[in-house]
C-alpha cells in the first residue's frame, strides 16, 4: 500500500517475543502469557529494535522496554488508579513519543488524556453511544448485516476480512459520522496504515506514510466540520464541530483528533472481533454446532468471542510515582503495560480459560479496558457483531475458508487481514 510496501519492517523474533509485532503475525504466545502470569505476573520486557523509514533513510529504533502486567487481578489494579498509572503523561500506546511536539500532538486524543480534562472531553459524546442511543440503531444495523451477507450468498469464494467482517463497522461508522458511504474506503485506507504501521503490507514501518495519512484525514476532516458548522445535522460529526467545552469550541486540532480516533476505534476493532469470532466458527466443528444448537443468548456468545478474541491486546500507561504492584517495585516514569490478552485467560478468574465456552457467565473480560477510559464503543461494537454473527448463522452450515488465513503484524490489535471462504 505505502511507498514501502512489502519490505520487512522488523527483524526476525522468538516466539515468546510478547513485545515484537512479528510475534502476532504468527500466532498470540499465549504459552508465554501463561508462564508470565504463573511466574512474574509483572515482569519486565526490553522492547525489540524495529525499522522505520522516512524520506531521510532507514532507522533502528527501540522502546524504553515496559512492565507486562498479565494477570487479571494486577490489570484491574492499574486501571483503576488512574492518578497513580497516567495515559497523559506519555500516552496510551505502547510506541514511545519521540519529541515534545510528538507528545503534545498524541495529548489531543481523548485515550491520552487524564482527569479533569479527560472528563470534559469524554462527555461530549457520551450521549452518542448509551445502551439507549445504540438501541435506536439496531434497526439500521441488522439491515446492514443482512444486506451484506445477502451480497456474498450470490459469490462461490468471498473474504470473510474485507467482504463482511471490515464492512459492516465501516457502514455503521459512516451513518453514525454522516458521511457519504461511498468514503467508507477511505476510512478503511487510513485506519489500516496508523493501525497496520508495522504490517509490512500496509504501513510498511514508514513513518511518511504514517504523516500522509494523517495529513489526509484531517483535510477530509476539517472540510466536513466547515459543512457542518455552517448547516448542522443530526450527526456524530456536526456535535463535535459545534459542541462547547468551558466555553469554548474543539480547536481545529482537537476535533481532528477526536474524530480519527473514531474513525480507528469504530472500525478496526470490532472488524478484528467479527473475523474471529468467525475464524474460530470455521475452525472448530464443535462450536460451529453449538452455535448453531441453540437456545443461546447471542449476548453472552459474544461476550465470550470478546473475551477469546480480545481485539486490542493491550494499552499502556506511565507510573506517575514509585510504587509497588502485585509485589514488584515501579518507579515514577516506568512504562506498564495492560495485557487484556492475558488477563482474559486467567485461570484464576475463568474456568478452563482456553477453552471457548459460549454460554460463559459472568465473564469478567477486560476486552474494552475499564475505568475511566473505558471504551465508550462497548454496546456498538456488541450489537454489531451480534447483527452479523446472526445474519450468517442459517448459512455457516455451508461455509468454509478455501486458503491460508493470514494474520496482521501487530502488538497491539489481534487481527486477520485475509480469510479466503466460500459456499461448499
Ligand atoms: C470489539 C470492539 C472494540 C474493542 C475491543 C474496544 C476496546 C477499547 C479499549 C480496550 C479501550 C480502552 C482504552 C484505554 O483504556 O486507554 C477503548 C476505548 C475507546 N473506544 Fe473502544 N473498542 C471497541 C469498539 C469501539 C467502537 C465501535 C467505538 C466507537 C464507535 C469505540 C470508541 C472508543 C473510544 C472513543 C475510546 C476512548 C475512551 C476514553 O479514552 O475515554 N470503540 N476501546
Amino acid at each position: 500500500m505505502g511507498a514501502v510496501s512489502g519490505m520487512p519492517t522488523t527483524e526476525p523474533t522468538s516466539t515468546e517475543d510478547i513485545a515484537h509485532p512479528a510475534t502476532y503475525a504468527r500466532a498470540v504466545p499465549h504459552a508465554e502469557f501463561e508462564r508470565r502470569r504463573r511466574e512474574e505476573p509483572v515482569g519486565w520486557v526490553p522492547e525489540p529494535a524495529l525499522w522505520r523509514h522516512s524520506s531521510a533513510g532507514r532507522i533502528q529504533q527501540r522502546g524504553s522496554g515496559f512492565w507486562a502486567v498479565t494477570t487479571h487481578e494486577a490489570v484491574m489494579e492499574v486501571s483503576r488508579q488512574p492518578e497513580v498509572f497516567s495515559s497523559a503523561r506519555r500516552g496510551a500506546f505502547l510506541h514511545d513519543p519521540r519529541t515534545p511536539a510528538d507528545l503534545d500532538f498524541m495529548r489531543q486524543l481523548l485515550v491520552n488524556m487524564d482527569a479533569p480534562q479527560h472528563v470534559r472531553i469524554r462527555r461530549i459524546v457520551t450521549s452518542v453511544f448509551t445502551p439507549r442511543a445504540v438501541r435506536s440503531l439496531a434497526d439500521t444495523v441488522t439491515r446492514h448485516a443482512r444486506e451484506l451477507v445477502d451480497g456474498v450468498l450470490q459469490r462461490d469464494t468471498f473474504d470473510a476480512v474485507t467482504d463482511l467482517a471490515a464492512e459492516l463497522p465501516l457502514l455503521v461508522l459512516a451513518d453514525l459520522l454522516g458521511l457519504p458511504r461511498g468514503d467508507r474506503h477511505l476510512l478503511y485506507r487510513w485506519s489500516n496504515n496508523l493501525v497496520g504501521f508495522d504490517d509490512p503490507e500496509y504501513g510498511g514501518g514508514d513513518v511518511e506514510v504514517y504523516r500522509q495519512t494523517f495529513a489526509e484525514a484531517f483535510q477530509y476532516a476539517l472540510a466536513v466540520a466547515v459543512r457542518r458548522r455552517a448547516a448542522p445535522r443530526d450527526d456524530l460529526i456536526s456535535l463535535l464541530a459545534t459542541a462547547e467545552v468551558d466555553g469554548r469550541r474543539l480547536t481545529d486540532r482537537e476535533f481532528c483528533q477526536f474524530w480519527m480516533l473514531l474513525v480507528v476505534a469504530g472500525n478496526e476493532t470490532t472488524r478484528h472481533l467479527i473475523s474471529g469470532a468467525l475464524h474460530l466458527l470455521l475452525h472448530d466443528e464443535q462450536l460451529r454446532r453449538r452455535w448453531l444448537g441453540g437456545p443461546l443468548p447471542t449476548a453472552t456468545a459474544v461476550d465470550e468471542f470478546l473475551r477469546v478474541v480480545t481485539p486490542i491486546m493491550q494499552f499502556r500507561r506511565t507510573a506517575t510515582r514509585d510504587t509497588t504492584l502485585a509485589g514488584t517495585k515501579i518507579a515514577e516514569g516506568d512504562k506498564v503495560v495492560m495485557f487484556y490478552v492475558s488477563a482474559n485467560r486467567d485461570a484464576g478468574i475463568f474456568a478452563d480459560p482456553h477453552r471457548v465456552d459460549l454460554e460463559r457467565t459472568p465473564n469478567p473480560h477486560l476486552s474494552f479496558g475499564m475505568g475511566p477510559h473505558f471504551c465508550l464503543g462497548a454496546h456498538l461494537a456488541r450489537m454489531e457483531t451480534a447483527a452479523l454473527l446472526d445474519a450468517v448463522a442459517p448459512h455457516l452450515p455451508r461455509l468454509a475458508t478455501t486458503g491460508p488465513v493470514v494474520r496482521l503484524e501487530s502488538n497491539f490489535v489481534n487481527g486477520i487481514k485475509v480469510m479466503p471462504v466460500g459456499w461448499t
